[in-house]
This record gives C-alpha cells, structure tokens and sequence, in this order.
C-alpha cells in the first residue's frame, strides 16, 4: 500500500500520510493540509467521513455486524463477562484478574454514598421532569461535592475519580427513579453484586423484604454489557470535545448524557416504545408506519432503525432479541408489544425502501422491551442506556487526556455576507 495519498488543489500537488490501524482501516492524515495548502480544510456534516482521533477502546465493523471491546467480541463478553468485568476491561485495557476485580468492587462500595445535599438538587425537580434532564443535572452537580478536577497525569488521582463516578452513579439512577415514583430515596446494600444492589436501590419497597429475581439481575446485567461503549458516537465524542478543554470528568460525563438523550441517539429506545404503544393502539397497523417511515414528506422515522455505522444487523440488537424473548419467557409476561416489534422487523427487512438503504434493527429497537418486562417505565429507558455506557465514556474521556489530545474546536466554511458598512438606524 502507498503510504501517502496524493492532493492536487490548483495545480499544486500535495502528498498527505495515510495511517492504518490494527483492524487494517486506512485514513488520510490532514493534520498538515492547512498549513501546506494555504488554508484548505475538509467539511464533513456529521462527520461521515472524517475521523477525530485513534483509540484503542472499541472496533466496529458495520459491514460485517463486528464489536470488540479491546478486542474482545461483544458476544464473548454479553455470554461470558459481567458488566463490572467490562467495565474494568474498558477503562484500563485488560480483564481483571479476581483480585483485581474483587479490589476494583470494593474501591467502588467504597465510593458508593452521595453526599445528602444532592438530594435537596433533586427536590427541586417537578415529579414530571424527564430522567435524563434530572440525571445530566445531579451528575453535574457532583462535581460540586467533589471538586478538585481529575490530574490525569496521576493514576491514583484517575483511579479515585473512576471508582469514584461508577460508585455514585447508580445511587443518581436510583435516586432519580424513586423520586418519580415517589418513593423514599435508598442506598442499597454493598453486600450484594454491583448489578443486584442497582436493582434492589431502584425497586426495593420501604414496607417490605426485597427479594432479588436472578432473572433481572443476568437481564440487566448483560444490556448494560451491551450498552458499555460504541467507539466515536455523538454522546462520546460530546464526552471526548468537552474533556478535551479540560473540563473535569463529571462535567464531561453531564454533556455525554444530555447528548444521549436526543431521540436519534441514546433516546431511541424510548422513542421506539412510544412508536410501538402508538402501532398496537392504531390497531397493529405497521403497514401505515411503515408508509409513514418512507413518506419523505413525513418527520416520522422508524425508530429503532438504522446506524450510521451498522449497514448490517447490529449484533446488539441479535442479542437482545433473543434475550427479550427469553426474559419474557422466564417472567411469564406474554407481550404483545414484542410481537409487532417482531412484526415491524420482518416487513422492514423485506422492504426495498429499507433494503436499498441497508435499515437494520439497532440496540435501541428491542431493548426497551426488556426494560418495560423489569418494571422501568419508558422515559427511564435512556437513564439505564446512559447507566450502561458510562464505563465507555469514561475510558474514552482517560484516552483522550492521556495521549494528551489538543482542545476539539473544529473549523468551517463561511458562507454569510462579506465585508460592508454600518448603516445607522435612521438610515435602515
Ligand atoms: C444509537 O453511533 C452510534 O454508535 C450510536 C449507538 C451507540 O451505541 O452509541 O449505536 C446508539 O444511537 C443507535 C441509533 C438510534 N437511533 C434511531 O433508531 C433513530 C432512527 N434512526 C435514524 O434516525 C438514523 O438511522 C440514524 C440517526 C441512526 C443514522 O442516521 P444517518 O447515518 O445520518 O443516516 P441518514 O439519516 O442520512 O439516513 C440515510 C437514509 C435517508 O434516506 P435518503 O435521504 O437516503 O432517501 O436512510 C433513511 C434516511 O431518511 N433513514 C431512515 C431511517 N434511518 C435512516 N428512514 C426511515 N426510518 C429510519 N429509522
């Protein structure tokens, strides 16, 4: 392979450096195109094209359905690892070894209380206010209550704040719920699994014994498995851009979450759900949402549908599927929900609309199901995505400060009027 790919902009002809990375994907370097074109850039909407870093966290290959973390494949994980496993594989490379897992689980108990004051935050929060907008904000606001922002250039320092964010996070989860719910507000047991005390803070009845159901805890346990981390998408790359101006870790972590809660994104589970209650309420008819996905004429989109990344099936969305029919199953909850969901996905796959434009189920399209099945209500949905994906934005936000990245602060094309005078107001 040439190791340079060749520019030519008015006549001049310019050679820029090609990287390629392990999984052999080949980009231009561009890092020089200003300076050696006399102020040339690149523009990439959305950034379709464009790569903003090298990371050695996730690979995707959305030709072939492929996701590895650290080069793991997510099926080996979801099937084999639990979800604090992975955590620890994402964030510092490598599977922990028992004692490092067991030292990893306590350091996180150990980090488990937020401070009483944070409840106060939440107080001021409507009954009615959406999860996401409560949980973006107590994120933020732990930073108040634990302020000195990450030294990235110290592991112990890093360390404390990772174990420190994973501990406290699903108590804000927890605490979130209950609020909604009208619940009292509870911390839990650390004598439990970290998946299992995440179910009991969210569920357990002040006026009565918990009991765990293992059905739940292995259900949840591998969505956020699932969920952990997905290389640059937006709620990343919004955690990488506000961690590359050196904003602390919980401030960064805030951005991801509102970024995850738009409903192209993180929000589509929700989205989905409300697509599916709005179908079996219309009487089953997909054919008509179907049409209505297609009607260029119509904002609707079949949610739970397509990727920028996947032009496969999403292997998530494989998992899931078969996970929701056996959670169900186990539970004994006949769903009828699944079954046009099931529905919509067979006539999407036979559709030429959605065919031509290789429109594949994504995580968000059965996960909601599993989650409706465990008693979360709808507008939660994104809350446990977000839960699930924290360990992945935090090893992205530790990569991005290690290799010591520049501030993100992308250029443009101008296209708004050029230079002219002030006209005075008497003169307009
Ligand atoms: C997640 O990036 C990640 O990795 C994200 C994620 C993660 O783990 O972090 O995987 C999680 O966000 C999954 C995606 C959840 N979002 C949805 O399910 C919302 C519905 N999907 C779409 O809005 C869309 O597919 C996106 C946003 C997911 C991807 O959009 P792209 O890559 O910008 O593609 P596009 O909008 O340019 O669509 C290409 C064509 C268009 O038609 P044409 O203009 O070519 O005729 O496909 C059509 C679109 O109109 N299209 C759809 C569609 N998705 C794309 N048409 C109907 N229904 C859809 N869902």
């Amino acid at each position: 392979m040439a190791n340079t790919a060749t520019i030519e902009i008015n006549g001049q002809k310019n050679e820029l450096p090609l990287i390629k990375g392990t999984e052999n994907e080949i980009a231009i370097d561009i890092t020089k195109l200003r300076s050696a074109t006399e102020g040339v850039i690149t523009v990439d909407p959305g950034y379709k094209n464009t790569g903003s870093c090298e990371s050695a966290i996730t690979f995707l290959d959305g030709e072939k359905g492929i996701l590895r973390y650290r080069g793991y494949s997510i099926e080996e994980l979801a099937e084999k690892a639990d979800f604090l496993e992975v955590a620890y594989l994402l964030i510092f490379g490598e599977l922990p070894t028992k004692e490092q897992n067991d030292k990893f689980h306590d350091d996180i108990k150990a980090e488990s209380i937020v401070d009483e004051d944070v409840k106060k935050i939440l107080d001021a929060f409507p009954k009615a206010a959406h999860p996401m907008g409560v949980i973006s904000s107590l994120t933020s606001a732990l930073t108040a209550f634990n302020p000195s922002s990450v030294n990235v250039d110290s592991e112990e320092d890093m360390y404390k704040s990772v174990v420190r964010i994973l501990g406290k996070f699903p108590v804000l989860v927890a605490w979130t719920f209950r609020k909604k719910e009208g619940l009292p507000l509870d911390y839990g047991d650390n004598s439990l699994g970290y998946v299992e005390n995440i179910l009991k803070m969210m569920f357990v009845k002040p006026n009565g014994e918990y009991t765990q159901n293992q059905i739940l805890v292995d259900a949840l346990d591998k969505l956020l498995i699932l969920h952990a981390d997905h290389e640059q998408n937006c709620s990343t790359s919004t955690v990488r851009i506000v961690g590359s101006s050196h904003a602390g870790l919980f401030a960064s972590l805030s951005a991801g979450i509102s970024a995850l809660w738009g409903p192209l994104h993180g929000g589509a589970n929700q989205a989905v759900l409300e697509m599916l209650e709005a179908i079996k309420a219309d009487g089953g008819d997909t054919k008509k949402y179907m049409a209505k996905a297609k009607d260029k004429s119509d904002p609707f989109r079949l949610m739970g549908f397509g990727h920028r990344v996947y032009k496969n099936f999403d292997p998530r969305a494989r998992i899931i599927k078969k996970a929701a029919d056996e959670v169900l199953g186990d539970l004994g909850i006949d769903d009828p929900i699944l079954d046009i969901a099931k529905g919509l996905e067979k006539e999407a796959l036979e559709d030429q609309y959605f065919v031509d434009r290789r429109l594949y189920p994504n995580v968000d399209f059965y996960s909601g199901i599993i989650y409706r099945g465990m008693g979360i209500p709808t507008d939660m949905f994104t809350v446990m995505f977000a839960l699930g994906r924290l360990p992945g934005w935090i090893a992205q936000w530790r990569e991005m400060r290690l290799r010591k990245e520049p501030i993100g602060r992308p250029r443009q094309v101008y296209i708004g009027e050029t230079a002219r005078e002030f006209v005075p107001i008497e003169k307009r």
